[in-house]
């Protein structure tokens, strides 16, 4: 029983024509740019830009954005190639399956938990930042946080999170939308993503007017920068590390704002529904790409020019809900600027939750078809044929990391995930053109192996710069991984038949 035992891909393609139910070619290159950029502008954005400026980068945070646009735009390429050749649904979990077997498969699709059940409940936990700020701080600090967080106001009052209602309330909400079956049609998206785009660029040009030079002097966090702590003396931000002042602390930052791109694989999703997927794939993967990319330098520039860096690690600051802190601390007379930006942003990131939800419900759901996870995965509901069962467990896991898990650690696991899934998309491309040199490819990485080598390289210079203790906790969630795959997964696996 081979561990690279590999599923047949002309029947793959004919179980995926057969089960569509003739899904249409109706999206055009604009339609993959809109749904793109519908799944990747949220929390990165909102939150973790100030983060990855407060904690590692400084106003340097511009060129974080960059080189992690970089990494993406390689992986980008590659998954471009595969959802051309393996236009199903299913992303890297799929193509794995097809081309490099069915550990490799079961590997992405166990990081791939990471990447979106995680990612879900990174903006969940998001959502209930700006909501926080949107009721003007009226949820106590115990309900809105996780039992690892905790600090001592300027008045020398300690507090400590218990658990993060309103994150497991709103993952509830839209796991109840998801049960019913509510699609997200093309049209919701793209007012979505207009109202998304729309605030990103009025922020961009109202505070582009607030920014003052010296908040960008100097541009790096400089080697020397002293720890900051609370008013209690616990440590709230400490610059020694290597990642985490200087250049090295751009990397850093890469590694935190990485998460701002995640969802341009959703694109890869809907390769069964292009209407000329040759083209228009690598157009709707790189174009999301390359106007997010530059939305975000922008946005980094402005927000960093607006308030001191310095400002965002300070939880009584801009530590939470960072941009509405800084319009109505900085930007004087915008203040319902800062309002509609939150209400926005609370729309915002419901529907990258959504699609969140939505990717890892469907990637559980083919790995229960595949035999790899129990059927109660694969159930649909009777009457809205939806994987309501699914959908409920995966309430459950994500719901406990977003009341009980500090939204950093959530993130940068998230990001770990992703980075992982990756590495792997990359190197399959490189390895498959050398075994299998006459499948046919509709779009073609170029300069393979370099693209695909520089891919893999840079993504995996950002999970090395990515905090100790979230690889060590990666690391335990894919060795417990491979023990489900060992004792459970292998033998139960409809290849074994
Ligand atoms: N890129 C998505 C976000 O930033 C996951 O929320």
């Amino acid at each position: 029983m081979s561990l690279f035992r590999k599923k047949d891909l002309a029947a793959m393609l004919a179980q995926s024509e057969d089960g569509s139910k003739g899904l249409k070619r109706t999206l055009g290159a604009g339609n993959l740019i809109a749904l793109g950029i519908g799944a990747i502008i949220g929390a990165g954005l909102f939150v973790r830009t100030a983060a990855a400026a407060g904690q590692a980068a400084g106003p340097a945070v511009t060129i974080s954005f960059i080189i992690a646009a970089v990494g993406c735009a390689f992986a980008g390429l590659c998954y471009a190639e595969f959802a051309a050749m393996i236009p199903i649904a299913g992303s890297a979990y799929a193509y794995s399956y097809v081309t490099m077997g069915e550990l490799v498969a079961w590997i992405i699709g166990w990081a791939l938990i990471m990447e979106y059940a995680l990612g879900a409940a990174t903006v969940s936990i998001a959502w209930s930042e700006y909501l926080n700020k949107l009721t003007g701080g009226a949820i106590p600090y115990e309900w809105s946080h996780s039992p690892f967080e905790s600090f001592t106001d300027s008045m020398g009052v300690a507090h400590s999170g218990i658990m993060n209602a309103p994150a497991l309330i709103i993952l509830l909400a839209l796991t109840l939308l998801l049960i019913k079956g509510s699609q997200e049609s093309a049209i919701v998206n793209a007012v979505i993503v207009f109202i998304k785009v729309a605030i990103v660029i009025i922020f961009i040009a109202v505070g582009w007017q607030f920014i003052k030079p010296e908040n960008h002097t100097p541009y790096l966090i400089p080697a020397g920068q002293a720890a900051v702590t609370d008013s209690a003396g616990k440590v709230i931000a400490d610059y020694s590390g290597a990642f985490k002042h200087g250049w090295g602390g751009v990397l850093g930052g890469a590694a935190i704002v990485f998460f701002a791109f995640i969802g341009f694989d959703a694109v890869s999703t809907a390769a069964q529904e292009a209407k000329n997927p040759k083209r228009d794939m690598p157009i709707g993967i790189l174009g999301s790409l390359v106007v997010c990319t530059i939305l975000y330098i922008l946005f980094g520039h402005v927000l960093t020019g607006v308030a001191p860096w310095t400002d965002f690690v300070d939880p009584e600051k801009g530590r939470e809900a960072s941009v509405a802190y800084a319009i109505s601390t900085y930007m004087t007379g915008y203040g319902w600027l800062a309002t509609a930006v939150t209400v926005a942003i609370l729309a915002g990131f419901s529907s990258v939750i959504l699609v969140m939800l939505m990717g890892q419900s469907r990637i559980f759901y083919s790995m229960s078809k595949d035999g790899l996870l129990p059927k109660a995965f694969g159930d649909l509901h009777p009457k809205y044929q939806t994987p309501y069962k699914s959908n409920w467990i995966l309430f459950v896991f994500v719901g406990l990391f977003a009341a009980f898990v500090p939204g950093s650690v959530a993130g940068d696991l998230t990001s770990f995930g992703t980075l992982f899934a990756f590495v792997l998309v990359s190197l399959g491309i490189w390895i498959l053109r050398r075994k299998s040199p006459e499948m046919e490819r509709p779009f073609k990485t170029p300069l393979v192996p370099l693209v695909p080598i520089l891919g893999a390289v840079i993504c995996l210079a950002m999970i090395f710069a990515l905090d100790m203790q979230t690889l060590k906790v990666a690391f335990i969630w894919m060795i417990l991984g491979l023990f489900v795959y060992f004792l459970y997964s292998k033998k139960t696996s409809k290849l074994n038949n």
